[in-house]
């Protein structure tokens, strides 16, 4: 194990967030004994404040985000002494040389920096942070995504955090992988001699991805128009778990073997062109409706004015390598969608000869499927053909059932954690297995510029659904088109 940091800096603190997510996570870590002992926060922002002002700002986050069981009010003031705060703003050398006098007071070990800001300030605080002597060979630094809004930009931001930090001691933030769902992809695919013989395209016919939110802008509109469905959720979380899904197995749980098998699935993805486009991808956007009872402005009314960013996105996707030729990839993700549901579909190819069709009578047989659902709930679903009971006068009469596992009840009484907290224990010790590496950040963009290209090109508009639905009816047609179906 490297040595932990025993030092966090964190820019972005004032943020949503840090708030919602980063001093909650870093607080359960404190209560169960995880922080390295001694442990400082150093918080950071544009506005100015001294220590107990922002103190009582995360006293009150913490008391709008713990869960009622969680909330300990010695120890949150106990958590809360490990924060300073330092207003820096990028572009001020000064701010940084007074952050990095505060940081070496509070000692002098391996420093851990979180970047949970707008990614055009990520070069130039890093570049703050170096000049004013906080960065040496022990320092790790975290970037929240989008890590640059294409392929040239993200290259710029990677090219100026190298310039000042090696490849093992950058740490780019995918949340999803913090999540234990996506973790279990793994333990499913390697962990049972089960699944594995069949993992290809001699068995597998198909493969769907969903990740459906109930949510819609949440005030967020000035960072999501422009971005959209694709970049927001296609480009990192839902490429992260296609590559979990798709990639060769790798020889030994660690960062390089894990991360070299998943770029080798992500640089296999089928560029988009301007004809395939047409065909292989759907663009929507809510117009007003209703989520689970509740009326929903649509989203160009929410902006106040016309906009062709996609709060939807359907596509299909092809791997092309041995294990994948032939078998589609269908994606979907959605904002204002009926119910909040990610899920994973392996639908099986049908068996080669079926002996139940006889007799004139037709004893159709449901290909398996596999079922992962990753959130709300956590389960594993088989589908598998059963005989129904009964005398069979005429003919053996079959019944899909499913084998089901509900990790929630087997795993009854184990702490689910933040993905968060995960990934910042990750960071303070220096395992980067769950952080995206450079080259798989450039093949998620390098396929994802070929989709915005080819929209550009083919000029392909967004469609219209009401708010409360899963999406424009092409979203539908595109793997109906194909004889399948979206499992909802
Ligand atoms: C974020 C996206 O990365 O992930 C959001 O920017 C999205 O738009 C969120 O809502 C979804 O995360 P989760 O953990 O709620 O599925």
């Amino acid at each position: 194990m490297f040595e932990k940091s025993a030092t966090l800096i964190l820019f972005g603190a004032t943020g949503d967030l840090a708030h919602r997510m980063l001093f909650p996570s870093l607080y359960h870590l404190l209560c169960d004994g995880l922080l390295p002992e001694p442990f400082n926060i150093l918080a950071s922002g544009r506005s100015e404040m001294d220590d107990a002002a922002f103190r009582e700002t995360i006293r009150k986050a913490l008391a709008t985000y713990l869960a009622d069981e969680h909330h300990d009010e010695a120890r949150v003031t106990a958590f809360l002494e490990k924060i300073s705060y330092c207003a820096v703003s990028a572009g001020e050398q000064a701010h940084f040389d007074a952050l990095a006098k505060r940081a070496k007071a509070l000692g002098d070990g391996p420093i851990a920096v979180y970047l949970s800001t707008p990614p055009s300030l990520f070069a130039p605080t890093a570049q703050g942070l170096a000049a004013a002597g906080l960065v040496d060979a022990h320092t790790r630094i975290a970037m929240e995504k989008p890590i640059g809004k294409d392929l040239a930009s993200s290259k710029v931001v990677n090219d100026a955090i190298g310039d000042l930090f090696d490849e093992e001691q950058i740490f780019r933030v995918d949340h999803y992988l913090g999540k234990e769902t996506v973790q279990n992809l793994m333990a499913l695919r390697f962990g049972n001699r089960l699944f594995e013989p069949l993992w290809n395209g001699g068995a597998i016919d198909h493969v769907q991805i969903t990740v459906a939110e109930t949510v819609g802008l949440e005030g967020r509109v000035s960072y999501y128009d422009g971005v959209g469905a694709l970049k927001d959720m296609v480009q990192n979380h839902m490429l992260q778990i296609l590559s979990i899904i798709a990639m060769e197995p790798p020889a030994r749980m660690d960062s390089t073997s894990v991360r070299d098998e998943k770029v080798k699935a992500l640089r296999s993805l089928r560029p988009m062109t301007p004809e395939t486009v047409r065909t292989h991808s759907v663009r929507g956007q809510y117009r007003d409706g209703a989520v689970k009872g509740k009326i929903i402005a649509g989203y160009a009314e929410e902006l106040g004015k016309d906009s062709d960013t996609e709060t939807f996105v359907a596509l299909k996707a092809h791997i092309d390598n041995w294990r994948w030729t032939g078998v589609p990839f269908y994606l979907r993700t959605g904002k204002c969608m009926p119910n909040r549901q990610s899920e994973i579909l392996i639908q099986f190819k049908p068996v080669t000869h079926s002996i139940f069709r006889r007799n004139g009578y037709d004893r159709a047989l449901e290909p398996n499927s596999l079922i992962i659902r990753l959130q709300p709930d956590e389960n594993i679903r088989l589908c598998i053909m059963a005989k129904r009971p009964g005398l069979d006068r005429d003919g053996v009469k079959l019944q899909e059932v499913g084998l089901d596992v509900s990790l929630t009840h087997a795993f009854a009484g184990e702490r689910r954690r933040i993905a968060y907290e995960r990934l910042l224990l990750d960071l303070l010790e220096g395992d980067t297995t769950l952080f995206v590496r450079r080259d798989e950040v450039e093949a998620q963009w390098t396929w994802i510029d070929s989709i915005t290209q080819s929209w550009q090109e083919s000029g392909q508009q967004v469609v219209h659904y009401a708010a409360g639905t899963w999406g424009p009816s092409a979203g539908i047609a595109l793997i109906e088109r194909d004889g399948a179906s979206w499992y909802d």
